[in-house]
């Protein structure tokens, strides 16, 4: 229906686009989206009254779960407009200043996701406006932790995880990724523990407790961020380091030592590094999600630490994110492919120039089938399969599928291919140069391909089916796939295992964590109990340390009722609050009435540990 609509759309205004222009050439080949640009999780008026600045002023409260303070907000009132309009979630609006002088405010009543707009009136002249405030128990960006789920068990300890429109249950804000501001922050934490922001950060504890931060680049919300705990910092270089609770800094900092020149190799690749230092703080095992790019300090997962560096992509990642994402961002979540498809692509160059290709390869092959595995899941016609995502009225969130990563990354590569890494290569340096600091719309992005790239090699873009891709849905027949020569091995030895050859025999000493993936990915969907016993035995799965193997051991440990790795896959769901792993280990239990029955006793028990979004999404599969 919507697709009809949008053709429809795109014929009107291919009739009225009788300028000979390039960017009108380009809208006669894609269908045009009046909404194009319009950001429909934001309820501010932003586009109205520029938000150029925050003075953040804020004091957290370990024990009463809170935090409270004011933010100032210098505004340009360009359009003279009547008020300033912000989002907010679950906030207590204490007081509201304008220029100095108090005014009264208005909050309307919360809107689903949204939350409730703060109305503040203004004049045309009006440029400070101060908001005190304290943030409520639904604030869905804060995790608070007792210091039983922190690593070392001693302190509390605070994260906060802003995208995609959770920064307004933390600061009122305009909070949508097209809308840019510099901050400078105060924060006022229990002495003894350190604050971090997503700015300019100290590297040890004060005496006072008291922090000053500042972001003097433009950023968007969702890359406000702030942790405070027990935290020691390590350098990796001169411009890079990791932070930790004291007792993880060895595994942490040895685990990420190649950071530095990651960082050299991104710079190599795609041009400068713009932010300054490039840091990394290893969060407690409850954070929900496996990295986020806050601008200089990505928040990382423990669960990166593998003991042999195998999964640091994901700190590759983040890194790309300070070109895809924090340097040129998606206009609206509704454009996201253009943050994460650029990362997963970037992510896999990086990989590529410091492990080689047959290593990154594989991360092509594995994410190759995580898209085939999520186009099934999702229905080969969804809308939701689309890289030009729909996420109007409905939860951000539910566009963070597979789709905008991997079908993303694939068709750059696609690209890559068609025209080559000689022009290639420099077309996205020029991309991330020539678009700093400023946001972008799949409409935007598509005609500067076309004038940058393309330029109307008609051949070409007919191999290329850009609609294909972009407006239409599952994987396109011209999708790339990697060639898997390490993986070949793998499937051959998982053959052999599955004939009866018994797994010591098997030869898998060189293998890394990727072909081990490889291995348990591609077993038949049910194995036998002694076969899995005899894995066990020859692989010590049941105790692996590490989490992406676990994870998919334990999901085929359910499926075959393997008993003898139930008590591990309860110990790592105790602690482990990353989504990625809970919901397909919940999913999976409770698919019979048995699992159900051990997934609602293992819930309760740990219901506690997780992030309020990952209780949101296992409330609602449990309750079902
Ligand atoms: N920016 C994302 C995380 C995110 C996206 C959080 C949307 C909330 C809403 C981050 O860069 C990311 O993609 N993280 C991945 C890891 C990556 C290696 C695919 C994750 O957390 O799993
Ligand atoms: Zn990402």
């Amino acid at each position: 229906m919507l697709k009809n609509s949008l053709l429809v759309l795109s014929m009107v205004v291919s009739l009225c686009a009788c300028q000979n222009n390039k960017s009108a050439n380009s809208m006669k080949k894609y269908p045009v989206d009046p909404m194009s640009g319009k950001d429909a999780h934001t309820q501010s008026n932003a586009d109205s009254v520029e938000m150029q600045h925050l003075d953040l002023d804020i004091a957290v409260d370990m024990n009463r779960k809170q935090i409270s303070g004011c933010a100032s907000w210098t505004i340009n009132n360009k359009s003279k407009a009547k008020e300033l309009r912000l989002d907010t979630y679950d906030l207590t609006i204490d007081s509201v200043a304008v220029d100095g002088k108090a005014v009264a405010h208005s909050l309307d009543k919360q809107i689903k996701f949204l939350g409730s707009a703060l109305h503040i009136p203004i004049e045309a002249k009006s440029s400070l406006v101060k908001i005190c405030y304290h943030t409520g128990k639904d604030a869905r960006a804060l995790q608070w932790l007792s210091p039983q789920l922190t690593h070392d068990k001693t302190h509390p300890f605070l994260y906060t995880q802003s995208e995609s429109i959770y920064a307004r249950s933390w600061i009122p804000c305009a909070d949508g990724p097209g809308i840019r501001f510099t901050y400078d922050a105060r924060v006022t934490v229990p002495k003894g523990l350190l604050a971090l922001m997503s700015a300019e950060n100290p590297q040890a504890v004060n005496d006072s407790g008291v922090y000053h931060f500042a972001m003097e680049m433009p950023i968007p919300a969702y890359l406000m961020a702030l942790a405070v705990g027990d935290i020691t910092f390590r350098s990796i270089d001169t411009r890079t380091g990791v932070y930790t609770e004291p007792g993880m800094i060895d595994k942490a900092s040895n685990e990420l030592a190649d950071v530095g020149e990651m960082v050299n190799t991104a710079e190599k690749l795609y041009g400068p590094y713009r932010w300054g230092r490039y840091d990394v703080l290893v969060l407690p095992p409850g954070f929900p999600i496996g990295g986020m790019e806050n601008p200089k300090l990505t928040f990382s997962t423990p669960t990166i630490i593998a003991g042999d560096r195998s999964l640091v992509s994901l700190i590759a990642h983040e890194l790309a994110h300070s070109w895809s994402g924090n340097l040129v961002t998606n206009a609206t979540w509704n454009d996201f492919w253009l943050n994460e498809g650029f990362t997963d692509y970037f992510e896999r160059r990086i990989m590529e120039e410091m492990k080689g290709k047959d290593y990154a390869d594989m991360l092509w092959e594995l994410g190759y089938q995580d898209l085939v595995d999520n186009v099934k899941e999702l229905g080969d016609t969804s809308r939701d399969t689309w890289l030009y995502l729909d996420l109007k009225g409905r939860d951000p969130d539910d566009g963070l599928t597979d789709i905008p990563y991997e079908k993303g990354s694939h068709f750059l590569k696609l690209l890559e291919q068609k025209v080559g890494r000689e022009k290639f290569d420099p077309f996205l340096a020029k991309y991330f140069s020539s678009h700093a600091f400023k946001t972008i719309t799949t409409q935007a992005f598509l005609a500067y391909l076309d004038s940058n790239l393309l330029k109307g090699d008609a051949a070409l873009e007919k191999d290329l089916n850009i609609n294909a891709w972009v407006y239409g849905p599952g994987i396109p027949a011209n999708c790339p796939r990697a060639g898997n020569e390490r993986f070949a091995k793998v499937d051959a030895e998982r053959e052999r295992f599955l004939k009866g050859t018994p797994p010591v025999e098997l030869t898998t000493s060189e293998w890394t964590t990727h072909e081990w993936l490889q291995f348990l990915r591609k077993m038949p969907a049910k194995l036998t109990v002694a076969q899995m016993q005899k894995l066990d035995k020859a692989f010590s799965f049941t105790a692996t340390g590490n989490s992406e193997i676990a994870d998919l051991w334990f999901i085929m440990a359910i499926r075959t009722d393997y008993t003898n790795a139930f008590a591990s896959m309860e110990q790592f769901l105790s602690s482990v609050g990353r989504r990625k792993f809970l919901e397909p280990l919940y999913g999976e239990m409770i698919k019979t009435p048995k699992g159900k029955a051990m997934a609602k006793r293992i819930y309760q028990k740990y219901r506690m540990n997780y992030h309020p979004l990952a209780q949101e999404s296992l409330d609602k599969m449990m309750s079902k």
